[in-house]
């Protein structure tokens, strides 16, 4: 690694410093390949950003695997089951019985701490509030990340390859060409309402709810602090909901008080999170790469996002390492490198599979707004086909929790 006062050279340059970039930069290291990360965002907006909260069972082994220290087992919470409700009728999923995997409570600004403090901690190079990031040079062997850093100071980061590791609204991702690109894209007509309040969990496990007036779902964070989402229109004004109009909503889609008590708290967080699905096919052009949400995005519903971008994660850094040991790799007529092109196959094979779940899980549990009787009576038929058969919970149970291959 040689550094000049405004010029870095690394192995691998990565754009965005979530989950996904600091997850690959740190697995880079520990195979001795040295990386820098630049990230648009303050460290404090990301650490207390409200993201999903449910890690798959092979993430939190990542967590392990990668000794940084993480307190997912600590702080973090098994849960070996959730529940579903239809119109106030509860089943339990259970998913220790059903696959032998639990999945962990465990927020992910808790994950982007421990990742953001272990690769400071090694002292990784990392820019936190750039602006003005450009990736240049992908054609070359020397590929930059030009970027102005948090002092006005204009740097470059050169590397050999470049992970857009930039999130939903990825700039990376535009600089693989159309003609070589294809975006898959689905939209809902709905969004979520989410909340945070101050008050005990309801329930000892998470509730996945439907009724005749929507979806809605029973998080947790701690002792004294909750995660709740009902559905909404995507246009809600998230002001315009009195606290007591938001839990009598909520009880109401939970089937009343007699089935289950909503434990109600000062509001103390509330957001409108947009819907839709996006596949970028293929993730790589030249020595760019996606990861997480740059190269896909889901919908809430399952808590699919940081888990695929975590094995995308699992994928790309042994591709990486293959590409950076073959000086002489040249890419194929397409513009792809081999390796990175495997990379995508493999990540594209698990990233569809979540797609269905996230989309079938999301259309088993929200009310479409021209709904008609035919619709709502066929979903009663689908829940009852999937919570009341071993085989339909089991379907369930190993996509929730995050399949084993
Ligand atoms: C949470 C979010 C989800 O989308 C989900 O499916 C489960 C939990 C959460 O924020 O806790």
């Amino acid at each position: 690694m040689d550094t000049t006062p405004h010029g870095t050279q690394v192995d691998v340059g990565i754009v965005g410093g979530g989950p996904a970039g600091l997850m690959t930069a740190l697995l880079l290291r520990r195979r001795g390949i040295s990386a820098a990360v630049v990230e648009a965002r303050s460290e404090e907006t990301i650490a207390h950003t409200q993201r999903a909260g449910i890690l798959e069972a092979p993430t939190v082994q990542m967590l392990l695997d990668a000794d940084i220290g993480s307190r997912v087992l600590t702080e973090g919470h098994e849960h070996t089951g959730t529940v579903l409700s239809f119109e106030g009728d509860q089943r339990r999923i259970d998913f220790q019985e059903l696959v032998g995997r639990s999945v962990w409570l465990y927020p992910q600004n808790e994950v982007f701490r421990d990742l953001a403090a272990a690769w400071q901690r090694e002292e990784g190079i990392i820019h936190w509030s750039v602006e003005n990031t450009a990736v240049e040079g992908l054609d070359s062997d020397r590929p930059q990340i030009g970027f102005t850093d948090a002092d006005g100071v204009s740097r470059t980061i050169e590397a050999r390859v470049i992970v857009g590791a930039d999130g939903s609204r990825s700039m990376c991702r535009k600089l693989i060409p159309e003609g070589v690109r294809t975006d898959h894209f689905t939209s809902y007509p709905f969004a979520w309402f989410g909340i945070l309040c101050e008050a005990p969990p309801t329930a000892p496990e998470l509730i996945y709810a439907n009724s005749e007036v929507g979806f809605a779902l029973i998080s947790q964070r701690s002792d004294t602090v909750q995660r709740m989402y009902f559905q909404c229109d995507p246009d809600t004004d998230p002001e315009s909901w009195s606290d007591d109009e938001i839990f009598d909503h909520i009880q109401r889609v939970l089937g009343g008080e007699e089935v289950v008590e909503l434990r109600r708290g000062r509001i103390t967080e509330r957001t409108v999170l947009p819907f839709r699905s996006y596949v970028c096919d293929p993730l790589t052009y030249g020595r760019l790469v996606l990861a997480g949400d740059a190269g896909h995005t889901v919908p809430p519903t399952g808590a699919k996002g940081l888990n695929l971008a975590f094995s995308d994660v699992r994928a790309l850094v042994p591709r990486l390492e293959e590409l950076l040991g073959d000086p002489a790799a040249r890419p194929d007529d397409d513009g792809l490198f081999d390796p990175l092109r495997r990379y995508s196959a493999t990540a594209l094979d698990r990233v569809w599979k979540a797609q269905n779940f996230s989309y079938w899980a999301t259309n088993l549990l929200h009310r479409r707004p021209d709904e008609d009787s035919f619709a709502h009576l066929r979903r009663r038929g689908e829940f009852q086909a999937i919570t009341r058969s071993a085989y339909g919970r089991g379907y369930f149970a190993d996509s929730y929790t995050g399949w084993a291959d």
